[in-house]
């Protein structure tokens, strides 16, 4: 009996406490809901917005920052597509967009450098080209590493990417403005082709690391040729990191070739926008070329087969991702290579 009794009163405490409790919480919930603290209304408004999408794309993709512009934009271009193939949201690190903001009007988010080194990235390594595997990379918080620029990554959304890569006005306009006071023998020419000559570091990097050559006098003089004679009305504009090279080797005499380019590696905005802004494109090695060449979106000739079959660069490399089909090859002359 006095157990009973204990037992029931030992309930009823337990009852009370409870309704205490609930009280107590229940009025305190109903007073911290009158004046909602900030973060709450942020995620109100979250949950509110998020459930009128479907569902939201989890975690964060990046990339790893490598090379100059024209490496830098492969990688962006890779991550955009990639990401967007996976179902994931795509975030730029503070390098990358330092070094394309300043020229195209680019709209991926920046990951602050603060936040970057919080997340516990798996990093996933691409090669120069689209692969079956790639459409389904696993995990949250991915970093894409590699070189990667390929065409195969993006050109289905092509629209797209050249939306992203849009010149801002100012250095459009720069280089309309340039171009606008060309002319050829006393008038305006109607057809400009872009020619970028790279040269510097790549002079030595060919022959002694990769067993290939870079775009020599013959090529240029039968790509120019080319152009003449498709075109009445037209003029090179050349830009180069090898200038004086260019000076020496291109023919100008006809009136119909500009140097016009300043080669700062350092501050490429405005060789690029040039290049852009010209109809068609005569290009040598490098991603800087192909950048230019596929926002030009005109008439393209490339150096073909620069290495020795054997040459450790046909690893890495894979010409029919790299040059679109429509683009026009003109073979290396790789004799000096033999000789040696
Ligand atoms: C410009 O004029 C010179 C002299 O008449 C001529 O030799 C040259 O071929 C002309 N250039 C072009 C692109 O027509
Ligand atoms: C060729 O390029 C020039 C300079 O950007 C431009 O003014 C002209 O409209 C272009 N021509 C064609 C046919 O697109
Ligand atoms: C490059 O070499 C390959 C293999 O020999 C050949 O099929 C291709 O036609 C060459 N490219 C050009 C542009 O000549």
């Amino acid at each position: 009996m006095t157990n009973n009794l204990e037992l029931l009163s030992s309930h009823v405490t337990h009852f009370i406490f409870f309704v205490f409790m609930a009280s107590t919480v229940f009025h305190l919930k109903q007073r911290l809901n009158t004046i909602p603290p900030p973060w709450e209304v942020e995620a109100q408004y979250q949950r509110r917005t998020q459930s009128l999408t479907s569902s939201p794309p989890k975690g964060i993709w990046t990339v790893n920052v490598q090379g100059r512009l024209g490496n830098q934009m492969g990688e962006y271009a890779t991550l955009y597509a990639l990401a967007k193939m996976n179902g994931r949201r795509a975030y730029i690190p503070t390098q990358l967009h330092n070094t394309l903001a300043p020229i195209f009007k680019i709209t991926l988010p920046v990951l602050h450098d603060a936040v970057v080194s919080k997340i516990p990235w798996k990093n996933y390594l691409l090669n120069d080209w689209m692969e079956e595997r790639y459409r389904h990379i696993p995990g949250e918080y991915v970093r894409l590493t590699g070189y990667p620029c390929s065409w195969t990554f993006y050109h289905h959304l092509r629209e797209e990417i050249l939306q992203e890569f849009t010149l801002h006005d100012h250095v459009r306009q720069e280089a309309q403005t340039y171009l606008q006071t060309l002319q050829v023998n006393g008038s305006r020419p109607k057809t400009f082709v872009g020619v970028h000559v790279r040269r510097g570091d790549y002079v030595q990097l060919m022959p002694n690391v990769w067993k290939g050559v870079v775009a020599g006098r013959q090529y240029l003089q039968r790509a120019l040729d080319w152009f003449r004679a498709r075109y009445s009305s037209l003029i090179f504009v050349v830009t180069s990191n090898g200038m004086a090279w260019c000076q020496e080797n291109i023919d100008a005499s006809r009136g119909d070739v500009v140097f016009a380019g300043n080669g700062i590696e350092g501050s490429p905005a405005k060789d690029f926008a040039l290049l852009t802004q010209c109809n068609h494109t005569i290009m040598t090695i490098g991603t800087f070329g192909i950048w230019a060449a596929y926002l030009a979106g005109g008439e393209v000739i490339y150096l073909a087969n620069y290495t020795l079959p054997d040459s450790p660069f046909l690893r890495i490399f894979k010409p029919e991702a790299t040059f679109l089909p429509e683009w026009m090859g003109i073979e290396a002359d790789l004799s000096p290579l033999l000789k040696q």
